[in-house]
């Protein structure tokens, strides 16, 4: 197959985007596939019509690229791409449209409030402690836990991303304590439970992509009734929001609380495919390697 691996763009996440694409590319080139890099700018319309490849690899992370924007184009072009379609980008790019379809579905999410930036310079959202974020971001940008003692992983002044400050609205939720857990859905299948241990602060961006920094532990040493909870609310999270391809779930479990304590966070539809990143280590642990899960997700686009 001619396989064009969109990546990098404008997002917030380029840089992860980079480092998903050009492991998948190669990932690609080894299953014997002709592969064309697309880093994207607007001109990705006339690209792809001079290129036209025979699927798009979606490569991208954040906005655009995630969030519906890049579906809503190939579709009209009726060029084949991996991952989810518009609808369900549109809807799980966005925190708090997510719990709209998987709150009513019996899925438990922490009840979040939408507020203005500048207002939360006059007053708490919420009792501390609680979580600042974009709606609509990914790898923990512009996120801050809000604590009695301040702000607590304030990404301000990191050149990654904008500081909180600079998005107008943020999603508000209450810090929910305890264990950071994830589990990934491909093939139709929820593969494994991980958990995410920080040496210091929280799972942030920094914390996710430098090698070291975090403690990976799959499978997760959890209760086998948390285990099964979230490989249920995965793979119906995945289903619910009509993802494709493959998804991952996160979640915050408060162990004090046992299953009522366990969250789902949100679900990604476009989740990383670095060397650091668990989709791609949750499968190897479920014995399919970084370049059977690139065919599974590419086939799963032509079928
Ligand atoms: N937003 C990043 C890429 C992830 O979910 O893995
Ligand atoms: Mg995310």
């Amino acid at each position: 197959l001619h396989v064009a691996v969109l990546m990098g763009g404008w997002s917030a996440e380029r840089e992860v985007s980079l480092m998903s694409g050009n492991d998948i590319a190669v990932a690609l080139e080894k299953n014997g596939h002709q592969v064309t890099r697309i880093d994207m700018d607007r001109n990705l319309a006339m690209v792809l019509d001079g290129v036209r490849p025979d699927v798009v690899f979606n490569a991208l992370h954040g906005c655009p690229g995630e969030d519906g924007t890049v579906q809503g184009m190939l579709d009209l072009m009726q060029i084949p791409y991996t991952h989810s379609g518009l609808v369900t980008s549109v809807i799980a790019i966005d925190k708090e449209l997510t719990k709209q379809q998987l709150v009513p579905a019996g899925i438990p999410m922490p009840e979040g409030k939408m507020v203005k930036s500048k207002d939360i310079f006059e007053a708490d959202p919420l009792p501390r402690p609680y979580v600042l974020k974009p709606v609509n971001e990914g790898s923990s940008v512009g996120v801050a836990i809000i604590t009695d003692q301040g702000n607590y992983g304030n990404p301000i002044g990191r050149d990654v991303t904008g500081p909180w400050q600079e998005f107008d609205e943020l999603l508000a939720e209450p810090f929910i304590k305890g264990r950071e857990l994830t589990t990934a859905v491909v093939g139709g299948k929820a593969l494994c439970v991980t958990e995410l241990k920080p040496k210091a602060g929280f799972y942030d961006y920094e914390a996710k992509y430098t090698e070291g920094l975090t403690e990976h532990i799959c499978p997760a040493e959890i209760p086998a009734e948390i285990e099964k909870l979230c490989l249920d609310y995965a793979l119906r999270a995945h289903t619910i929001l009509g993802c494709k391809g493959t998804s991952r779930t996160d979640y915050r479990w408060d162990d004090e609380f046992g299953a009522d304590g366990l969250y789902v966070l949100e679900t990604n539809t476009q989740p990383g495919m670095t060397p650091l990143s668990l989709v791609p280590e949750q499968a190897k642990q479920m014995g399919i390697s970084y370049e059977e899960l690139v065919e599974m997700i590419v086939r799963e686009a032509l079928g």
